[in-house]
């Protein structure tokens, strides 16, 4: 996104190789509360942090600030097991960050071991120290762990970094013996010079007693693999994503997003971001795609907090667990200002239809290269703010920007501010909304390769929720074979007569097919990564 491009899959036709595929093992004796093993419910309990990096403030540096945010997972970690969690997902770059150059990510990196392997042992004590801990935290909580960390290897081919050493960006999940379980190399880095690429696909599935796991990291959300690839061959069940995200309005801001991928796949999604509203970085979630459920925590604060709640092991099982969540707060050590502005980025407008609503008129379609969407209406008149302007943006492009990817999209879009101007240039608003809609029935008609992400969002950026039935998302396929497919996103009941505060009502769609290849590049401007 701009600032925040992230990066692509090279689609059609794919050589899977699942580089890690390893099996946990269940070891008698080794679970606190037998009777309620996860299994025998057909639900377990996850929990995510979103995290606030605790940074030195004496000149400690990187080693310092690596102490200080271990000493925050411990706390959230203790706290998530006494809300009886299975897991804990911590995000991406939450340990060591803002390291920049190529020296510093081999000097933090730690050379993980190939295979399920103890590292809560003396001997890694010292020569991993970010493993050893987590491994640690785990072993002590019985609990299982995912995070992020480096994995620096050596690189005996051809095409190696000239340092003939790989660092990659990296997804470990260890178990509630401390064992490392998998390891996952990020696939699509986000500018991140200092990392590599990994040279092969990275599809990780591993087998626990929580169901079928997979990592993927931060940017691997815009792109088919691994998770959209593993999801489609109902590989996985649950997939662990630590992230660092920087949202962009209308359709990719983190809650959104998440909400709308684990819906559209139809997986579970333990989403751990970190949270620095300053910069557009709020929102982590636990997401039971396949039954429409999800919480979410996407407070514009400066607090640090875990979310727990309950999920189905089974994806798409028909099984029935009451999310029972709780977000509690983490102390932090070092806390960042509390007034803060969260600042997000804009999504460039640029090769879409863009029309403006008429508040007074129900219904509005618009076309953009074949994909075409048609929004019905009716605005609560009394409610109807004239600086509140909602418009309809359609697009079949490929979007401009250091990562450009394929989209085919369909957005009832708020731009506040702007009756000066016949188009859309600011996008959504830090203000509580007052502009109510009674309903809203948006319609997109798309290629029938189009992975479509549905999402609705209220005012002051509040994703609503799909259960309860103030939304349903529908597609329909009616002529088999035909090129086009159909989605629909129906709001609100004209029967009731309740109206809402809307931002934005979006059917966005990935054209992963036609994504030009991945290329790792730098970005335009710096993030604090
Ligand atoms: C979008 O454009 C591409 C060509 O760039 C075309 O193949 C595709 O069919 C278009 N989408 C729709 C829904 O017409
Ligand atoms: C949007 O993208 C176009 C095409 O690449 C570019 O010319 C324009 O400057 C961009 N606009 C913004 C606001 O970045």
């Amino acid at each position: 996104m701009n600032r925040t491009t992230w990066w692509l899959g090279s689609i059609g036709v794919l050589s899977l190789v699942v580089i890690a595929c390893l099996v946990a093992f269940v070891i008698p004796g080794s679970c606190i509360t037998c009777s309620d093993q996860p299994s025998n419910t057909g639900c377990f309990r996850a929990a995510v942090l979103d995290h606030v990096h605790q940074s030195s403030r004496n000149g400690g540096g990187t080693k310092e600030n690596i102490k200080l945010n271990l000493k925050l997972y411990e706390t959230a970690a203790k706290t998530a097991k006494e809300q009886g969690a299975d897991i804990i997902v911590f995000p991406e770059n939450g340990i060591v960050y803002g390291i920049g150059s190529r020296a510093n990510a081999l000097k933090y990196g730690e050379v993980l071991p190939e295979s399920k392997t103890s590292m809560c042992t003396d001997s890694y004590a010292s020569s991993h120290p970010i493993a050893y801990q987590l491994a640690c935290l785990a072993k002590e909580h019985q609990m299982f762990v995912a995070a992020d960390m480096i994995d620096v290897q050596t690189c005996q081919t051809k095409s190696c970094p000239i340092d003939k050493k790989y660092a990659f960006n990296t997804a470990v999940l260890f178990d509630r013996n401390g064992y490392l379980l998998g390891k996952y190399h990020k696939m699509h880095p986000f500018g991140e010079l200092q990392f590599n690429v990994p040279p092969k696909d990275e599809l990780v599935v591993i087998e626990t007693e929580i169901g079928r796991l997979s990592m993927q990291v931060c940017f691997d959300l815009i792109y088919n693999k691994p998770g959209v690839v593993l999801a489609s061959q109902d590989k996985i069940d649950t997939m662990l994503f630590p992230t660092w995200w920087f949202d962009e309005l209308p359709f990719l801001a983190a809650s959104q997003y998440q909400m709308s991928w684990a819906f559209g796949n139809k997986i579970n999604l333990l989403a751990s971001n970190i949270h620095l509203v300053a910069v557009g970085s709020k929102g982590s979630g636990i997401f039971a795609g396949g039954h429409g459920q999800f919480e979410v925590i996407s407070e514009p604060d400066a607090k640090a907090r875990i979310l727990v709640a309950t999920l189905p092991i089974n994806a798409r099982s028909d099984a029935q667990c009451s999310m029972d969540s709780k977000k509690i707060e983490v102390p932090q050590m070092v806390p960042i200002p509390s007034n803060v502005i969260y600042n997000y980025q804009m999504m460039n407008l640029t090769e879409n239809t863009v029309k403006k609503l008429d508040p007074s008129m129900e219904a509005i379609s618009a076309c953009d290269g074949g994909v075409c969407c048609q929004l019905n209406y009716q605005m609560d008149q009394s409610s109807i703010k004239s600086d509140e302007e909602y418009y309809l943006i359609v697009t079949n492009r490929t979007r401009p920007g250091a990562y450009p990817w394929t989209e085919e999209y369909c957005g009832l879009v708020l731009c506040p501010h702007m009756t000066k101007l016949d188009t859309c240039k600011q996008i959504s608003s830090n203000n509580p909304l007052q502009t109510k809609f009674l309903y809203a029935k948006l319609s997109g008609e798309f290629s029938s390769e189009t992975h479509v992400y549905p999402s609705v969002i209220g005012s002051e950026h509040k994703v609503l929720p799909k259960d309860g039935g103030l939304w349903t998302y529908e597609d329909e396929k009616t002529d088999v074979g035909a090129k086009k497919q159909k989605f629909f996103i129906t709001f609100g009941n004209k029967e009731e007569r309740k109206s809402y505060t809307i931002s934005t009502i979006g059917l966005y769609g990935r054209v992963y097919a036609r994504d030009p290849p991945y290329e790792q590049k730098p970005l335009g401007e710096s993030i604090p990564l």
